[in-house]
């Protein structure tokens, strides 16, 4: 399986436009030192109705002045989403050098099938770091507010290879809120935090984002001084990602409010 032309590229850092799944299978095996990606949860894809709402009214609150594109494939009810990421995370731990990491957001609802999926594709689960995001989200009277999403981690057999590896204990958790301002994608997480997590590689090193979205993880592993390699699916977040990284994509605040 041969590589389609990168939808953009410079030195450090290459986007691909497609299906995920497929361009995975065409990238070379241990090529990268860690994955890094936030997949399409698929939440609430208990009932037919639920799988086919746009991402728009899964994701984002009732009132929300600024409007974002939709983003695909987050319509599979939780067998095949298990099934799904399974086969996605198979590709990436093959492309992924032995000892190399794996860090994937997911939420309370996929939290279970994610797990599964991780360990089906072969990887070492090791564990949830939970991102918290402030008292800024959501409140839900009478219940816990929905504060946290998790950041699944999991590493390519042993983590023995020390010269790649960043001699620092990692924070067991990490707080940081949603910057609207910043925020190009309907679950845009914001570059603050993907540094954070990215602190756990030394500069220099490749990370992969099979659903890259608007960006986010490329931009931080930009400023880390590391390389990156991005797959979007979408044509429009394509665009959003490639404009961001080239430096002339407009805010969110400026490009969107309606
Ligand atoms: C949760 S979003 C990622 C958002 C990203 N972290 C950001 O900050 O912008 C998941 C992205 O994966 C894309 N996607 C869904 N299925 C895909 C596939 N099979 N291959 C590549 N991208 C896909 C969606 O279009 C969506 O933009």
């Amino acid at each position: 399986m041969t590589l389609p032309s990168p939808f953009w590229g410079d030195t450090t850092t290459t986007l691909y436009q497609g299906d995920s799944l497929r361009i995975l299978q065409a990238l070379p095996t241990a090529s990268v030192d860690a994955v890094v990606t936030d997949p399409p949860y698929s939440s609430g894809g208990m009932t037919m109705s639920a799988r086919q709402a746009p991402t728009s009214s899964k994701y984002v609150l009732t009132g929300t002045k600024v409007q974002r594109p939709e983003f695909c494939g987050d319509n599979r009810d939780q067998r095949s989403f298990t099934l799904w990421a399974s086969l996605w995370l198979a590709e990436c731990l093959r492309v992924t050098r032995p000892g190399g990491v794996l860090l994937s957001f997911i939420d309370w609802r996929q939290l279970p099938s994610m797990t599964d999926a991780v360990q089906v594709g072969g990887w070492i689960w090791r564990g949830i770091v939970p991102w918290d995001k402030t008292e800024g989200v959501r409140p839900q009277m009478g219940f816990f507010r929905a504060q946290c999403e998790y950041v699944l981690t999991a590493s390519n057999g042993p983590m023995g290879d020390q010269a790649r590896t960043r001699r620092v204990c990692m924070p067991g958790c990490f707080r940081e809120s949603v910057h609207s301002r910043e925020k190009l994608h309907i679950t845009g997480k914001p570059v603050e935090l993907m540094k954070r997590l990215l602190d756990i590689l030394p500069s220099g090193s490749t990370v992969l984002d099979p659903f890259a979205g608007s960006g986010t993880t490329l931009v931080a592993a930009r400023a880390m001084g590391m390389h990156s390699i991005g797959v979007e699916m979408s044509d429009e977040y394509a665009s959003i990602a490639r404009d961001r990284l080239a430096g002339t994509a407009p805010t969110t605040a400026a490009a969107a409010q309606v």
